[in-house]
C-alpha cells in the first residue's frame, strides 16, 4: 500500500517536473510553455508556445500559486495582438491573437516572434486564441484577486479590439460567428468551417468573461450593451437549434423542406435524408448533445467533445442539457472515452466523405488525430464538466484510465483507433498539454473549488426565469 502511494507520488512528481521543463523564458521571465518536448521528432513549430495549448498549463499554474507566469503570458501576448488595419494576403486582422509565439535571438537581443497562422500549415486562422485569452484573463483574476491587471487601459483596449473583431457585422444572418475551416483546436480541413460548435461556445464564454472584465466607463458601456444582446441571442440560437436528443431527432426526421416565412419549423432547411444512419441507434434515451455545426441546409451531426464540454462549463447548455451531455458519455463510454479520454469527435469521416471533406488528408485518416482520435488534453475539461454536473465517479474513472497509460506512454499528443487503444500514428510524446491536462484534472478532482476559474453560473436572466 505504502509502496503504491509512493509510486504514485513519484509519478505525480514526474508530471510536475515535465511541466516545469516545458516553461519558456523571455528576458529571464517565464512566459509560456512549449507545445512538446519530443526527443525523437523534428520540432517543427512544437517548440513554440501555442495560446490554446497553454490553457491547461495556465490553470495548473494558477491552482498551484505560480501566478506570475500566467500574468507574464497575458501581458506579452497582449503586446503581440494584431493591430494591422490592412487585410491583404495572410495579414492578420486587427484584434487577432497569435496561434503561437517563440523567443528568437537577434544579435544579443531576445524578441518574441508571433505566428498568426501566416506560417501555419494551410494558413489557418487561430480564431480561438483571442477567446481563450479573455478566459485566461478572467481565470487569473479569480485565482489572484488582482483586479488591476484587466483594468489597465491597454487590457481594456485589447478586450475591446477582440470584441470589435468578433462582433463585427458583416453578412451573417445568425448570432453565431462565421469562421473558416480549421479555426480552433482542429486546425486542419475537417469540414468545421461556417459555424462550428467549439467557436460558438468559446465565443459565448469569452463574451461572458468580457462582461465581467470590462469597465463601464468611456465607451465601455456600449461594448457591454452589445455583448449582452449578443449573449442572449447566441444562447437562444444554440439551445434551440444545435440541441439534439431523440425527441429533437424525431422532429428533424419529419421536417418538411423549403418552408418560407417566419413561423416555420425547419428554419435552416435541414433535409431529413441528411441524418446519418448511425445516429438514431447511437443516441441513448437519456442522453443528448449539441450538434457540431449548423448552417443553411446543413446540420453536422457529428459529436465534438470540446464544444459540448465547454458548453457545460459555460452554462450555455441548460442544467438538464448538461446532465444529458454527461449521460451521453456515461452511456457511450467505449466510444467517447474508451482506452483514453477523450474522443475529439465521433464518428470519424470515412471513405468518400473523408476524401471530399478532408481533401484526402493522410494525417486525418479515419479514427486518427482530429478525425476521431482520442486526445488526453480533453481530460481536464471532461473532469471539470463531470464535477460541475455532480458526476464525480465519471471524473474519477476517466482519470484512472488516463493515468494507467500516460506515464508509461510518455504523454502522447493523441491516440488512434475506435476506442483510442493505439498511440497516435504521428503523435509526439511529452506533449505539454497532455501533461498539464492530467495534472489539472487531478487538481480539480482534489479541490473542486478550482472549478470557479473556468466555469460560469447560469446567468442572471435564467435565474429570474427559474424563480
Ligand atoms: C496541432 C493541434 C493544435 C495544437 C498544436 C500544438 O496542430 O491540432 O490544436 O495547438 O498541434 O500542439
Amino acid at each position: 500500500m505504502t509502496r503504491s502511494i509512493n509510486q504514485k507520488s513519484q509519478l505525480d512528481k514526474e508530471a510536475w517536473q515535465l511541466l516545469d521543463n516545458s516553461i519558456i523564458y523571455y528576458q529571464g521571465k517565464p512566459v509560456g510553455t512549449v507545445a512538446a518536448h519530443d526527443p525523437d521528432s523534428d520540432a517543427l513549430n512544437y517548440d513554440q508556445c501555442f495560446l490554446r495549448d497553454f490553457v491547461p498549463s495556465a490553470l495548473v499554474f494558477l491552482m498551484s500559486g505560480k501566478t506570475e507566469i500566467v500574468r507574464n503570458f497575458l501581458v506579452e501576448t497582449l503586446r503581440l495582438q494584431s493591430h494591422e488595419k490592412q487585410m491583404d494576403c495572410f495579414r492578420p486582422g486587427s484584434g487577432l491573437m497569435p496561434a503561437s509565439f517563440k523567443v528568437e535571438l537577434f544579435g544579443s537581443e531576445e524578441l518574441l516572434v508571433a505566428d498568426f497562422g501566416e506560417q501555419a500549415i494551410a494558413r489557418v486562422p487561430p480564431v480561438d486564441s483571442c477567446l481563450w485569452w479573455i478566459l485566461l484573463l478572467r481565470a487569473y483574476e479569480k485565482a489572484t484577486g488582482d483586479l488591476e491587471l484587466a483594468r489597465q487601459p491597454n487590457f481594456q483596449a485589447g478586450i475591446k479590439l477582440i470584441l470589435d473583431l468578433c462582433l463585427a457585422h458583416r453578412f451573417a444572418m445568425y448570432p453565431t460567428m462565421l469562421v473558416p475551416d480549421g479555426a480552433f483546436m482542429i486546425d486542419r480541413r475537417m469540414g468545421v468551417y461556417e459555424h462550428p460548435l467549439e467557436i460558438q461556445v468559446l465565443l459565448y464564454a469569452a463574451l461572458r468573461a468580457a462582461g465581467e472584465l470590462l469597465l463601464p466607463d468611456g465607451d465601455g458601456d456600449r461594448y457591454l450593451h452589445n455583448l449582452t444582446g449578443r449573449l442572449g441571442a447566441l444562447k437562444y440560437h444554440i439551445r434551440n437549434y444545435y440541441w439534439l436528443d431523440l425527441k429533437r431527432l424525431g422532429e428533424i426526421y419529419r421536417y418538411k423542406g423549403d418552408e418560407f416565412g417566419k413561423e416555420i419549423a425547419n428554419k435552416f432547411n435541414i433535409q431529413s435524408q441528411s441524418i446519418p444512419g448511425w445516429l438514431a441507434e447511437w443516441l441513448p434515451e437519456t442522453g443528448g448533445y449539441l450538434a457540431g455545426n449548423l448552417g443553411p441546409g446543413r446540420m453536422d451531426f457529428r459529436f465534438f467533445a470540446l464544444g459540448n464540454l465547454m458548453a457545460v462549463l459555460a452554462s450555455l447548455s441548460s442544467e438538464l442539457e448538461s446532465q444529458r451531455i454527461i449521460n451521453l458519455f456515461a452511456k457511450r463510454w467505449e466510444d467517447l472515452i474508451g482506452y483514453m479520454p477523450v474522443k475529439i469527435c465521433f464518428p470519424a469521416l470515412q471513405g468518400l466523405e473523408w476524401q471530399i471533406v478532408t481533401g484526402c488528408d493522410p494525417k486525418n485518416i479515419p479514427w486518427s488525430y482530429h478525425n476521431g482520435g482520442n486526445w488526453p488534453v480533453l481530460l481536464w475539461i471532461f473532469t471539470a464538466a463531470a464535477l460541475k454536473t455532480g458526476r464525480v465517479e465519471l471524473a474519477q474513472e476517466a482519470i484512472a484510465v488516463a493515468e494507467s497509460r500516460l506515464h508509461h506512454d510518455r504523454f502522447p499528443e493523441y491516440y488512434d483507433g475506435n476506442n483510442g487503444r493505439l498511440i497516435g500514428k504521428e503523435a509526439r510524446v511529452y506533449q505539454t498539454w497532455t501533461i498539464a491536462g492530467l495534472i489539472a484534472a487531478k487538481e480539480l478532482l482534489a479541490n473542486p473549488d478550482y472549478l470557479n476559474l473556468i466555469t460560469f453560473a447560469e446567468s442572471f436572466e435564467d435565474m429570474q426565469c427559474i424563480l
